[in-house]
């Protein structure tokens, strides 16, 4: 029977576990055995019973979980070659040729890498006589399929990550629960989200709650902004508003690319608008959590694609990433994602915000 992993890598997001439990029960439902390999990279390296066989029972539950109840782990050995045999090692000993990895873009990348080292590292695996040929021989391909478990929507040729929206919605409870107590005093709140260089989650959550004003990195206020910004929260106020919402994403920066911190923010509202203003970092409480339905969903119907993806492939196939564009589950070239992913921070580097925006997607940049 053929044997297919299924890992959690990079920082955790909520509808992980959907997916490992949508990769185990496929596997099986196509009649493969199913694995999971724990805390990421890291137990792929470490082997044993850091992978282990996964039955239909044992992901039961698991589609309302937040986190991953595989755990994760950010892995130094991985990124080393003796680390990468050492992994290829393990999974040729488990007999596993697949494996469907959900992460950010690089844990994707390091999958895709192992991949086209797989050859050579079989053949230094018989040289090095840890393993024979013959052990080796049935395992002259590895099977990449990546699906992108992320909070920060940050992946370009997908419209949403596994986990962005689940983080979406924390964010809007939190503003809305800090409305309350803003309007009870007529305060200020500088928000910062979390989305790494991304502006998705902040953009996003100023649309949903109807913030006054809202920072992210793509698009760097310029000019005389911080009068900008002023003016506009006047207004809002002398329209009648009792209070104040600044959303300002973690990766926030001025176009000479310097951070803007939520202490610059506060202290524009407090000393030229006379806010009484405070400042609520939502931190990690924005990835945990369980899962929204559209993640449970996303998560589900990606990782039954991921296993199709698996069984269809041939080793010229490039490794694919299961993304959604338009409402379809559809399979992307992970390498090319990956690298207009990457052309996004390069713009923001160059300073070309104009195409940090365009690059992003559609819904991002109307
Ligand atoms: O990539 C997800 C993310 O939550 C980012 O939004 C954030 O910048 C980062 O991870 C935080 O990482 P850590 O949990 O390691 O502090």
């Amino acid at each position: 029977k053929r044997r297919i992993a299924v890992m959690t890598s990079g920082g955790d997001a909520p509808g992980m576990n959907g997916a490992v439990r949508a990769v185990v029960r496929m596997s099986i439902a196509q009649g493969c055995e199913a694995y999971a390999v724990y805390e990421g990279y890291e137990g792929l390296v470490q082997g044993g019973d850091m992978i282990r066989e996964m039955k239909w029972d044992d992901v039961r539950g698991f589609l309302s979980e937040g986190g991953t109840m595989i755990g994760t782990a950010r892995c130094m050995s991985f990124k080393e070659r003796w680390g990468r045999l050492k992994a290829a090692k393990n999974m040729v000993v488990k007999g596993i040729d697949a494996l469907i990895v959900c992460g950010g873009d690089g844990s994707l990348t390091g999958a895709d890498l192992f991949r086209s080292e797989w050859p050579s590292l079989m053949d230094e695996l018989v040289e090095k006589k840890e393993l024979t040929a013959e052990q080796v021989e049935p395992f002259k391909h590895l099977n990449i399929v990546g699906m992108v478990g992320s909070i920060d929507n940050d992946m370009a040729m997908t419209d949403a990550t596994i986990g962005c929206y689940s983080s979406l919605d924390r964010i809007c409870e939190s503003v809305d629960w800090i409305d309350a107590t803003a309007e009870s005093h007529q305060r200020a709140f500088v928000v910062e989200v979390m989305g790494r260089h991304c502006g998705w989650l902040a953009l996003m959550a100023g649309i949903s709650c109807g913030a006054d004003f809202v920072v992210i990195p793509e698009n760097p206020p310029s000019g005389n902004w911080e009068e900008e910004m002023c003016k506009v929260i006047k207004k809002h106020r002398d329209l009648g508003k009792r209070k104040t919402i600044v959303i300002v994403a973690e990766g926030a920066i001025d176009t000479n690319l310097k951070k803007i911190p939520c202490t610059v923010i506060k202290d524009l509202l407090t000393n030229k608008l006379h806010l009484d203003t405070r400042i609520t970092t939502l931190g990690h409480t924005q990835r945990g959590g369980s899962p929204c339905a559209y993640d449970r969903m996303l998560a589900t119907l990606q990782g039954a694609e991921a296993v199709k993806a698996v069984l269809e492939a041939t080793p010229s196939t490039p490794s694919p990433v299961i993304s959604i564009v338009e409402n379809k589950i559809v399979r992307k070239p992970l390498l090319e994602a990956v690298k207009q992913t990457q052309e996004v921070a390069k713009a923001i580097e160059a300073k070309d915000f104009a195409r940090a925006m365009s690059l992003r997607d559609a819904e991002f940049t109307e």
